[in-house]
């Protein structure tokens, strides 16, 4: 194949080259898209597309059927005749393409597998009849973390719904929602027909309305800003090449950062060092290389270095670890099994390794974390994982070569997951895993009829945050839930004592309060916790200990002015005459909850009314399960 040659724009390095990938559900025309875009730009070989009119002749009976080129392409894979066509070669005068074509979720496996081939852009395939579906924002989630640079909306089918303009915006609307949610920055949005080839690769006149580039102007013109950081330098050896005892070298491809001759670079895991002496591509050397490019090097010494070896920028080396978390896509019918083993590739090297815990799965519907002990097909979630051997420990939004890995079924050698490793490791010594016990949260849940959770009272001191919780509690108890009320006051007597009032002070008080309340949770508990948590970041902090489902924030809003004149304990009083320092609202910050998820103006209502309302939050949150009617009839 071609090398694509680097330009600069701006400082910024453009490759002639574009590797994309597509994804949709059934029946959006992905296919037949990525037909037509080959078949348009004439970027299909002849002898393929004779096979396929030949072909169409005989499915249709006018014109050509454009899903058969893909279609074709896969029967050939799964006939096993070409290794590489899980990838589909094209270009127009202005760029070279890339298409990793594959159906479902393979493609992001064998993208990660391979380490360095990682999408440029995704193509997100909407049916403009269908709108945004539960299998778009799944892709798009995957697309994020992935972190794809880029995302183009292709709203399909756009002539069965008249070119409708509503139906588009509507569509654009609510995808920018999700988009901003998950991070995805400026997607392009783009309505075409595949069938009819409108806004493919020639304008459409039916959508006078859209003034934006068609889909293969603008994969021939986006921008894709290319990292090239010498720091980064991550080459996994995969064959040691030595022909004659006077060479040595070791062949692989870049999967991030640059590299030249006469850097020091350390052979990791062995950590001995050389240097640089030449890069060579098939008969040239090269003065630098930079990912993503496959090359042979060689080093001033002769070191042992096998196949599995990662070579390293010296200054740059990686933490290595057995004990790790990541975020992984679950790509296999049999769920994750803790009880197993699987087999972890990481570059060329694999290891064996076990899952040790789910840390929670991704709610694809409103893109919540939620506690899980399961991953099951297509699923999304965090893991904690140990393996048998250090690996590295590359965060994947820095490192999407090294930082990426597989998880393979040992039994049946399919890969079950594409793993991400996390940019925040847990500060846990490796020496001390998880153990899970056999009564788990969910069979307590059901046998008490209602899940654990945190109802989380933030508020002034005095505003009524213990009033209230107390009054739930008693009321929690009275209906026969699993209640307790964690009170910032009394935590401060026992576990916290040791603690202040310095905003560390607070921020640690809060992190054990929150770990605290955790552990409750799992035990079945509705946890009413009466903690002033002033900030924003520290109820942040809460939030992400305890998980999106568990964390219910509740404001209690009385005013200062208010809080002051009650002045229960008499410490306003104190603290305006200096004898208390950093007395929140006084001489420390208080700042209201941006979002709660409900808030409580304790000043003017009865103490009752807010319970009402905290009772109508839980049942809206599902924290009590529903009651089956007994098999047989009602009651
Ligand atoms: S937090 O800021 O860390 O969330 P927490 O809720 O545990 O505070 O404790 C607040 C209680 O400690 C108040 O209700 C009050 O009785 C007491 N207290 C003592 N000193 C202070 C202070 N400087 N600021 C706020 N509360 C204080």
């Amino acid at each position: 194949m071609h090398v694509p040659c680097p330009i600069r724009i701006n400082g910024i390095l453009i490759m002639d080259l574009l590797r994309f990938s597509t994804a949709g559900s059934v029946d959006d025309g992905k296919s037949t898209l990525i037909g037509r875009m080959l078949y348009d730009s004439k970027g299909i070989f002849e002898d393929q597309l004779e096979a396929v009119t030949n072909a169409s002749k005989q499915r249709l009976s006018t014109g050509i059927d454009l899903s058969l080129l893909t279609d074709g392409l896969r029967a050939e894979r799964e006939q096993g005749i070409t290794i590489d066509v899980a990838y589909r070669y094209f270009a127009t005068p202005r760029r070279k393409f890339i298409i990793a074509d594959t159906p479902g979720h393979e493609q992001y496996t064998r993208n990660m597998a391979t380490g360095a081939s990682t999408a440029d852009l995704a193509i997100i395939l909407i049916d403009a009849r269908k709108g945004v579906l539960e299998q778009s924002r799944r892709h798009s989630v995957i697309s994020a973390m992935l972190g794809i640079p880029r995302i183009c909306v292709a709203v399909n089918k756009m002539d069965l719904v008249d070119w409708s303009q509503d139906v588009f915006d509507k569509i654009r609307h609510d995808y920018l929602e999700l988009a901003a949610k998950l991070g995805l920055a400026d997607p392009r949005f783009i309505p075409l027909s595949a069938l009819l080839g409108d806004n493919v690769v020639t304008r459409s006149e039916h959508s006078a309305w859209y003034d934006g580039p068609t889909l293969i102007d603008y994969l021939e013109t986006v921008e894709i800003p290319k990292e090239r950081s010498a720091d980064k330098f991550r080459f996994p050896v995969q064959y040691v090449i030595r022909p004659d005892l006077h060479f040595r070298g070791f062949a692989g491809q870049i999967t991030s950062g640059s590299v030249k001759p006469g850097d020091e670079i350390e052979i990791v895991p062995s950590g001995k060092r050389a240097i640089v002496k030449q890069l060579h591509f098939f008969d040239r050397d090269l003065a630098e290389a930079s990912f993503p490019k496959s090359l042979t090097i060689t080093l001033d010494r002769e070191v042992d270095v096998s196949r599995g070896d990662v070579l390293v920028r010296s200054e740059a080396a990686p933490q290595l670890g057995r004990d790790f978390e990541a975020q992984v896509v679950w790509m296999d019918e049999r769920p994750l099994a803790l009880t197993r083993p699987y087999y972890l590739k990481q570059g060329s090297r694999t290891v064996r390794a076990r899952i040790q815990r789910v840390l929670h799965r991704t709610e694809i519907k409103t893109l919540s974390e939620i506690p899980a002990s399961n991953l099951g097909l297509n699923d999304i979630g965090r893991l904690r994982i140990t393996a048998a051997h250090p690996i590295l420990l590359d965060p994947y939004s820095t490192f999407r070569g090294t930082g990426a890995f597989i998880l393979i079924d040992p039994e049946t050698n399919a890969t079950v997951a594409a793993g991400m490793i996390a940019s925040d490791q847990p500060k846990v010594s490796p020496d001390v895993v998880w153990s899970a016990s056999e009564v788990t949260r969910t069979a307590r849940e059901s046998r008490q009829g209602h899940r654990g959770a945190v109802v989380w009272f933030t508020g002034l001191s005095g505003s009524g945050k213990s009033t209230i919780a107390k009054a739930l509690e008693k009321r929690l108890f009275h209906d026969h839930r699993q209640v307790y009320l964690l009170d910032g006051d009394n935590l401060r007597h026992g576990l916290c004592h040791d603690l202040g009032f310095s905003s560390e002070g607070r921020t640690e008080n809060l992190r054990r309060a929150a770990e605290t309340a955790k552990i409750m949770v799992d035990a079945g508990m509705i946890v009413l916790a009466t903690f002033i948590s002033p900030t924003l970041a520290d109820r942040q902090m809460v939030q992400k200990i305890l998980g999106d489902r568990d964390f219910l924030e509740v404001h209690v809003s009385t005013p200062l002015s208010e809080c002051e004149a009650r002045d229960p304990k008499g410490l306003y009083a104190r603290a305006r005459k200096g004898e208390i320092a950093e007395f929140t609202g006084v001489s420390a910050p208080w700042e209201a909850p941006t979002a709660p998820s409900l808030t409580l103006p304790a000043h003017e209502w009865p103490v009752a009314q807010s319970v009402q309302s905290l009772l109508k939050l839980l049942e809206a949150k599902s924290v009590f399960l529903e009651i089956q009617d007994p098999p047989g009839g009602g009651i």
